[in-house]
C-alpha cells in the first residue's frame, strides 16, 4: 500500500487528477471505477481543465460508477447520476454508451440487475483504476461495516451514521434513501488498481483505522491492505492520526528518487 501525504485538498485533488490522466492517456480505452462524493469534486474538476486545456481524451474511456441511492431517479439534484453529470460527464468528451451507473429506480429485480452490472464490468475487460473516497465509518462505495470481504454488487441498507453525515446535500425536511445499491468489496478488489483519497480532519481516524488498523469488515476500508496495488491519497488534516507519518514521507521522498514510476 502506498501512502501519499499532501499538503492541501487541492494538491490531493492534483495528484489524483494526473494519476487518471496518465492512465488514460497509457490506455485510451481503459475502465474506470468512479466514485461520488464532495472528496472527489477537485479530482473532477482538474480533469476537465486537463480536457479543455490539454485535450485529455475520454472517448473511448469506459466508467463504472460504485454506487446509487435507492430511490432517486437520475434526475434528483442529490443522485450521483446528477452528480456525475453535472461534475464530470456533461464536460469531457465520454462516449454516453460507455458511462455505467448504477439504477436506483427499478422497481422489481435487483438480483438480476447487480448480476449483469456485474457481467458488463467483466465484459469491459475489469476496471483498471478504481477511484475511492471513505465514509466517517470507513465504508468505501456504500459497503457499509460488517460488508463481506466478498460482496458483489447488491443492496445495502445504509447506517444511521451515513444517513447523517449525507442529509446535508438534501433539502431541508427531505426523506433520505436508506438504502443503496453498490458495488460488493470482492468487486472493488479485483480493480487492477486502486486510489482512494481522503481528506479534512473528520477522517483522519478512519483513515488511520483503514491504513494502520486490523483487516476488518467494521472498517471495510481497510480490505485495502489486501490489494497489491492500492494507494491512498489524503492531505494532512486527514493524515494527522497516522503512527507512521514519518515512513510514508520516507518512502515518497525515496520512491520518487529510485522508483519514479511507482508514483505516476
Ligand atoms: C458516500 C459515497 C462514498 C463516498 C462517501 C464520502 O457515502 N457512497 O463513495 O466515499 O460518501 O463522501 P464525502 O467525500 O462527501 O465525504
Amino acid at each position: 500500500m502506498l501512502v501519499l501525504l499532501k499538503p492541501s485538498y487541492e494538491e490531493l485533488s492534483r495528484e489524483a487528477a494526473r494519476i487518471v490522466a496518465i492512465t488514460v492517456k497509457n490506455n485510451p480505452s481503459v475502465t474506470l471505477g468512479l466514485a461520488t462524493g464532495s472528496t472527489t469534486l477537485g479530482m473532477y474538476r482538474e480533469l476537465v481543465r486537463r480536457h479543455e486545456e490539454e485535450r485529455l481524451d475520454f472517448s473511448k474511456v469506459t466508467t463504472f460508477n460504485l454506487d446509487e441511492y435507492l430511490g432517486l431517479p437520475a434526475e434528483h439534484p442529490q443522485s450521483f447520476h446528477r452528480f456525475m453529470g453535472e461534475h464530470f460527464f456533461n464536460h469531457v468528451n465520454m462516449n454516453p454508451d460507455k458511462i455505467h451507473i448504477p439504477d436506483g429506480t427499478l422497481g422489481g429485480d435487483y438480483e438480476e440487475y447487480c448480476r449483469l452490472y456485474e457481467e458488463a464490468i467483466r465484459e469491459a475487460g475489469g476496471i483498471d483504476l478504481q477511484i475511492l473516497g471513505i465514509g466517517r465509518n470507513g465504508h468505501i462505495g456504500f459497503n457499509e461495516p460488517t460488508s463481506s470481504f466478498g460482496s458483489r454488487t447488491r443492496l445495502k441498507v445504509l447506517t444511521s451514521e451515513t444517513i447523517e453525515d449525507n442529509r446535508k446535500f438534501f433539502a431541508a425536511g427531505e426523506e433520505m434513501p436508506e438504502c443503496a445499491v453498490t458495488m460488493g468489496i470482492g468487486t472493488i478488489l479485483e480493480a487492477r488498481k486502486i486510489l482512494l483519497l481522503a481528506t479534512g480532519a473528520a477522517k483522519a481516524e478512519t483513515v488511520a483505522e483503514a491504513i494502520e488498523g486490523p483487516i476488518t469488515a467494521s472498517v471495510t476500508a481497510s480490505c485495502l491492505q489486501l490489494h497489491p496495488d492500492a494507494t491512498f491519497v489524503i492531505d494532512e488534516a486527514a493524515a494527522e492520526k497516522l503512527k507512521q507519518r514519518e515512513y510514508y514521507r520516507r518512502v515518497m521522498e525515496l520512491t520518487a528518487r529510485f522508483t519514479p514510476n511507482r508514483l505516476s
